[in-house]
């Protein structure tokens, strides 16, 4: 079986999970649960899951511990994207090809929906007695870190600022290492904390996920230019019109591609290091080609 198939079953596996999450720790059918399931269940790639069910696979350790932990990551990344449609926001009416969770509901109930998800994934990843105490702790200081006022927070409020105004490279960079890249390396730093994975390989692994998670965003900006709307399922050109600086509104649309490849680049070098140094008997070595496997999401075909 190939990687990208065995990942697809675990995906599939998580998702019923996903699903599942949300009746045990959104207890009711009011219409908090209904908003909470709509912005859930509609069509995310569930890229940041699959980052911690490669790195659980990797380092051999148990899914069904690393689901409740992708799932609290997912609900949290969730909220952050109901928030950012939001008017005060990036004021957009579509997400992943529907209504975004404040032009289904109304903005008072999105903003609840993403309340009761930031707040109650920390339940959910607080609840799971088959991990140590210790480990619960870490994940979650881990995860508050992330999404908080030094990581996804900041960036987003960055973000916000910098709309009036033209950055510097430098500083975007900074933005977009808060703004996405902070879960992003979260999913990884949660994968090789489950499964315990040798120093060495953690911090490749790490350094990856820093790749990736610039990679991931420059991605997103140069979506926004050249995909229409039918590909990248929101409206596009949004970030022109709101005054973001992006990759390609600072450099240019070749010049960002440039950027782009390089952390692609840059995250391989990382797992080929892995590949180099790694004891094979402390993990399963196949699962490697997955990190290589997962760079695809942030490539671009430009027409495509
Ligand atoms: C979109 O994230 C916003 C960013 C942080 C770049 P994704 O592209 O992972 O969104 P979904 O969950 O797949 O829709
Ligand atoms: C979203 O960034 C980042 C977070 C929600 C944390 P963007 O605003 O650039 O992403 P899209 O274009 O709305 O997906
Ligand atoms: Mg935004
Ligand atoms: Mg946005």
């Amino acid at each position: 079986m190939s990687n990208q198939a065995l990942l697809s079953n675990e995906l599939n596996q998580f998702e019923e999970f996903l699903v599942g999450s949300l009746e045990k720790y959104a207890s009711d059918s009011s219409t908090l649960l209904k908003a909470m399931r709509y912005s859930l269940s509609t069509g995310g790639k569930r890229f940041r899951p699959l980052l911690v069910i490669a790195a659980v696979k990797f380092g051999k350790g148990s899914l069904q511990q690393a689901f409740p932990i992708a799932a609290a990551l997912e609900w949290i990344h969730t909220y952050s994207l109901i928030h950012d449609d939001l008017p005060a926001m990036d004021n957009d009416d579509f997400r992943r090809g529907n209504p975004t969770t404040h032009k289904k509901f109304s903005e008072a109930i999105a903003i609840l929906a993403g309340d009761a998800l930031l707040t109650s994934a920390f339940t959910m990843l607080l609840d799971q007695e088959d991990l140590s105490l210790s480990k619960r702790v870490q994940l979650a200081k881990g995860l508050s870190e992330a999404a908080g006022s030094n990581g996804m927070v900041a960036g987003q409020m960055e973000d916000i600022e910098g709309e009036s105004q033209e950055l510097t490279i430098e500083q975007l960079e900074y933005i977009h290492k808060r703004k996405t890249g902070a879960l992003i390396e979260y999913a990884i730093s949660a994968g090789c904390l489950l499964a315990d994975i040798p120093v060495n390989a953690s911090v490749a692994l790490l350094k990856y996920a820093e790749h990736l998670g610039l990679a991931y965003q420059i991605h997103n900006d140069l979506k926004d230019v050249v995909f229409n709307s039918a590909q990248s399922g929101k409206e596009s050109k949004r970030d022109e019109e709101l005054g973001k600086n992006t990759y390609p509104s600072l450099l240019g649309v070749e010049p960002a591609m440039e950027n782009l490849k390089q952390e692609i680049e840059l995250a391989t070098e990382q797992i080929e290091l892995i590949k180099n140094s790694i004891d094979v008997s402390k993990v399963d070595i196949d699962t490697l080609g997955v990190f290589i496997q997962l760079l695809d999401y942030v490539k671009i075909n430009v027409g495509a």
